[in-house]
């Protein structure tokens, strides 16, 4: 089985093209409703989450764990790699969105001018900037926090007027960078695509994370026989979400376009 851990409901992005690219394996999506958002936490918070919610998918036998989530990939997936997966899971993997999505835009920019959008917690981090400064030296890199995106896109505020005003204002300050790649920084943001891509206008590139993951991830398994070799293939989707089993059902059914059989309430930590 393979893990897709989300803070919540933006993960079924990345998992909705998973099943897109690569529908023969098995998944366990886990959302973590019940403690969203994570992107205004601090780091100790955010990694502690983190470490139980992959804990659990692998207590459910998965092999390899995608971290959708932005935030946790950016606070928490170094630790875990280096300090805890070590100890507990050795012969198992974490792989999180952040390189995906930084050698994504290495390979577009024309300029050398990216932008990067996310939570508060991603974009402090700095990981975007670290990560693209690693592939490429002297890149300029714009990061901009957009905290007011996430409850937007919860609250199902796509498209209103009222949220185009914000993204607006918000990405004035990519604009005025003449960034010419945007790098969607957060499991939301993909829900906004179209309008951000309007208003940024054609000279800039929007990176889809979802599907630039799934590619990534179908290279991954390719590369990795030992993994892959071990992963369950019988196209079945487990959901398991922190909070109420009936709100994660209507959602996903819906963004996902496919009847959920059951999503189960579990508590973690
Ligand atoms: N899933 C988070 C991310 O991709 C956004 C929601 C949150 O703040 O928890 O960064």
């Amino acid at each position: 089985m393979i893990g897709v851990f989300d803070s919540g409901i933006g993960g079924l992005t990345v998992l909705r093209s998973f099943l897109r690219d690569l529908p023969e394996y098995d998944y366990v999506y886990l959302g973590d409703n019940a403690r969203t958002p994570y992107g205004n936490k601090s780091l100790d918070i955010i990694y502690e989450y983190t470490r139980q919610a992959v804990g659990f998918l692998f207590d459910q036998g998965c092999m390899l764990i995608i971290l959708a989530c932005n935030t946790a990939s950016a606070k928490a997936l170094r630790k875990i790699q280096q300090q805890w997966l070590p100890s507990y899971f050795p012969d198992r993997r974490v792989l999180g969105v952040v390189i995906p999505l930084a050698e994504a835009g290495v390979e577009v920019t024309r300029f050398g001018r990216i932008g990067v959008i996310g939570t508060r917690a991603t974009i402090e981090s700095k990981v975007y900037e670290q990560e693209l400064e690693k592939l490429r030296g002297g890149l300029k890199v714009h990061g901009l926090a957009c905290p007011l995106l996430v409850p937007l896109v919860e609250e199902g505020w796509v498209g209103k007027p009222e949220t185009n005003m914000i993204l607006k204002k918000y990405l004035q300050r990519l604009k005025d960078a003449k960034v010419d790649t945007l790098i969607l920084g957060c499991t939301h943001y993909p829900f906004l695509q179209h309008d951000i891509e309007r208003i940024m206008g054609k000279n800039c590139k929007i990176l889809n994370g979802p599907d630039i993951v799934s590619q990534k991830l179908k290279d991954y398994l390719h590369r990795h026989p030992e993994i892959e070799g071990r992963v369950s293939r019988k196209g079945r989707i487990t959901f398991f979400t922190t909070d109420d089993p009936g709100r994660f059902k209507l959602f996903g059914e819906k963004f996902l376009c496919q009847r959920i059989a059951g999503v189960e309430k579990v508590t973690l930590g």
